[in-house]
Formats: structure tokens, sequence, C-alpha cells
């Protein structure tokens, strides 16, 4: 069964796209490869182009019989959003429109969508449920939560379903080291730590020292990459047999 992955060349895509082979799925994978790589993609087909290019995907998804999708490709730097707000804006909501309407046009009812806990902005209390109120302070976690909308909108007109994940932190790599995690420039933490450790950086920066926390530095969660891969495929069948949305943190 084939199964679209966007962002399959990325750290948390290709993890995924290994669960899927396993699980006996051929995972394709579309990724313009401007933050993922072409040695990650192992498990299955891989095209290199973007997912602003609607003909391009109409032509994907005449080429493979597609049973669903998993939408993985974004830009993702916090900081780099705030920067060059219409890039992300353009990337990861226009790119998604322009997905959204292939998958609707070529019949494909059931997608994975990636979302972030930066939906939720600064949270009212800790922990934070799915229920807990969307105020994303920055323009990365805006241009998700506008996507997640868009699908929650859409889902009933066309009989399209959508699971929609919101990751905390992805952290860890592949157990049997096929793969892992290599961002350039790298910002998520607990590489960062182990680049510092290795002295391949001369220092390593907590932003926040006034949290309400024992010691006032931030605490977060972390869902180890190969767990996080796996829901994802959980996610799918559990749309597919129950015809229904999901939102999970
Ligand atoms: N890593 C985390 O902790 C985390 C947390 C919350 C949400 N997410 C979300 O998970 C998804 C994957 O994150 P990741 O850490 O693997 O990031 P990543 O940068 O490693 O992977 C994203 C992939 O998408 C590709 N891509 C980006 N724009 C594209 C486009 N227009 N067309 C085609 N390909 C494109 C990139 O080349 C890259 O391979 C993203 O949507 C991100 O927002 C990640």
């Amino acid at each position: 069964m084939h199964i679209l992955v966007t962002g399959g060349a990325g750290y948390i895509g290709s993890h995924v796209c290994k669960a899927l082979s396993q699980k006996g799925y051929i995972p394709v994978t579309l990724d313009n490869l401007s933050l993922g790589h072409r040695s990650a993609v192992k498990w299955g087909p891989f095209v290199e182009g973007d997912i602003l290019d609607a003909p391009l995907l109409n032509a994907l998804c005449r080429t493979y019989p597609f049973k669903g999708a998993i939408h993985l490709a974004a830009l993702s730097n916090v900081r780099e959003s705030l920067q060059t707000p219409l890039s992300y804006y353009r990337n990861n909501v226009v790119g998604s429109l322009t997905l959204l309407e292939t998958l609707q046009k070529q019949g494909i009812a059931y997608s994975v969508l990636s979302s972030t806990c930066a939906i939720y902005g600064l949270p009212k209390q800790t922990s934070i449920d799915e229920d807990h109120a969307k105020n994303p302070i920055n323009i990365y976690g805006k241009s998700k939560w506008m996507v997640e909308q868009m699908g929650q909108s859409i889902s009933q007109t066309y009989g399209m379903h959508f699971a929609t994940l919101r990751y905390f932190n992805a952290a860890g790599a592949d157990l049997e080291g096929e793969i892992g995690e290599s961002h350039d420039p790298e910002t998520h933490l607990i590489p960062l730590l182990i680049q510092t450790a290795l002295k391949k950086r001369p220092h390593f920066t907590l932003f926040g020292s006034d949290h309400a926390t024992p010691d006032g530095t931030p605490i977060r969660d972390f869902i180890h990459v190969t767990d996080l891969a796996e829901a994802h495929i959980k996610a799918l069948e559990w749309m597919r047999e129950n015809n229904k949305n999901l939102t999970l943190n």
C-alpha cells in the first residue's frame, strides 16, 4: 500500500518512512531537499520536488495509488519564522493548501498532519491538553495552526479525514543507527548539547531563567522519534478503520 510522505527526507519523515516500510507499506517521499537529505530516503521511491508544485503533486498521485498521506514538509525554525514570515506562510500554509487541494482532487481521503505544541503559545496551565486555548506567539506556530484549521474546516465537505499530531519535541535516532537528526544549522536542544559535549561548539545556552520550575530554567516534553514515527502509522490506521478525525498531543 503506497503512502505519500512529504518531507520524508527530513528528520522525522525519514523515521516515519522506515516505520512504514517495516509495517509493509511503500513510503513515497516528496521532498525539495531544502533541509532534508537524499541519503535519508532509503525505504521507498524518492521524488525531488515541492509541495507548492500542484502539477507535480497531481502527476505523483496519478503515478502511485496512494491510500493516504503523511504531511511533514515544513519550515520549522521559530526564530527564522519571525525574520522571514512571508516565506513561512508561503511554504507552510500555501504549500499545505496546494497539497490538500491535490489530495481532494485525487480522492485521497486519509492524511496525517504534523502540527506542533507551538500552536498553544504560552501555556495557561500544565499539562496542556488538546482543548487548551490556541494562541501561537510566533509565525511558525501560526502557520501550523492555520493548516490545522484548514483541515478541520474542509474535512466534512469533502469527506476527507485528518489525524493531526501536535508534537512537542522529537528526540533521539533510529535504534539501528540507520538514520538520525541532521539539521544545518542545528537548533534542537539535544543535538546542541551533544555537539557541545563533543567540543564541536564552545558552549551551550539554555534560554529562560524565570520559569515556574525548581531552578527557573525551562522544562520540556520529549518524545522519541521512533515512537513518534509509529504514532503516525497508528493514527493513519485508526482513521481508516474508524472514518473519523483525530487530534492528539
Ligand atoms: N522536530 C521537532 O521536534 C518537531 C516538533 C513539532 C513539529 N514538528 C514538525 O514536524 C515536521 C518535520 O520536522 P523535522 O524536525 O523532521 O524537520 P526537517 O526540517 O528535518 O524536515 C522537514 C522536511 O521538509 C522538507 N520541506 C520543507 N519545505 C518543503 C516544501 N515546500 N516542499 C517539499 N519539501 C519541503 C525539507 O527539505 C525537510 O526534508 C515539520 O512539519 C515540523 O514543523 C517537528
